[in-house]
């Protein structure tokens, strides 16, 4: 059995938690892939539901198997936002965006009444800082911002899919900021980064009302 297994674990263990008539938020990543799978199952059984979706891809594989799509986008509030991480701490804080979706993701996550995060073991930690912590910036003088960014101290590469560089679902850049050491403040850390002109998002979330669930490699939740 692998890391696989306990992915597919506690996405099918929080495709059973949605509810009739609720509004989910659905991120990105290959955990909620395997939430997708088991929650298309559900509403071919008469589930009755509508999502917004963090990502084209999790919304193709969605809307593929019949999840209906809340028209434009146009949400005020969810009632649940299910969505994986890089790491997590046992408060809750966590780092997200390694799969490059982290500004829709995070408008779902401060949209939803919960927030359910499904992750694998090897994604707790005691202190986040481990992972890349993604920053997704304008493309417009994008130059202008990393440098700012850079003058603060930190270190990190803008990030690069297939020889160009990765462009979110919205147009913008990512830039991976490689931590010296664990994150001891993670509420100052994001303040700190969101006040520069050009940065659109951090991938630092925190105060969120989030239940955990995780999958071990032998296929079971702990
Ligand atoms: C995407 C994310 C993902 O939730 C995070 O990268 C975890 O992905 P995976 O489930 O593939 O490990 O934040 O932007």
């Amino acid at each position: 059995m692998t890391q696989e297994d306990g992915k597919r674990a506690c996405g099918y263990r929080a495709a059973e938690l949605i509810e009739d008539g609720m509004q989910v938020g659905i991120g990105t990543g290959s955990t909620v892939y395997f939430f997708i799978e088991k929650l298309i199952e559900r509403v071919k059984s008469g589930l009755n539901i509508t999502a917004a979706f963090s990502s084209i891809r999790s919304k193709n594989q969605a809307m593929e198997g019949g999840i209906p799509h809340i028209e434009n986008d146009l949400f005020t509030k969810l009632d649940v936002t299910v969505d994986g991480a890089d790491e997590i701490d046992a408060q809750f804080n966590m780092i997200k965006g390694g799969g490059g979706a982290l500004l829709r993701e995070k408008i779902l996550a401060t949209s939803s009444t919960k927030m359910i995060i499904i992750v694998d073991e090897s994604k707790e930690v005691a202190k986040l800082g481990g992972a890349k912590l993604p920053i997704e910036i304008c493309q417009f003088a994008y130059t202008a911002t990393i440098d700012k960014i850079q003058n603060l101290g930190f270190n990190g590469e803008i990030r690069v899919d297939q020889d160009r560089f990765y462009q979110t679902d919205g147009g913008n850049f990512i830039f991976d900021l490689n931590l010296q050491s664990p994150i001891d403040n993670v509420q100052a850390l994001h303040n700190q980064l969101i006040t520069i002109s050009g940065v659109v998002e951090t991938g630092l979330f925190f105060n969120l009302d989030v239940k955990l669930i995780v999958g071990k490699k032998d296929g079971t939740l702990k």
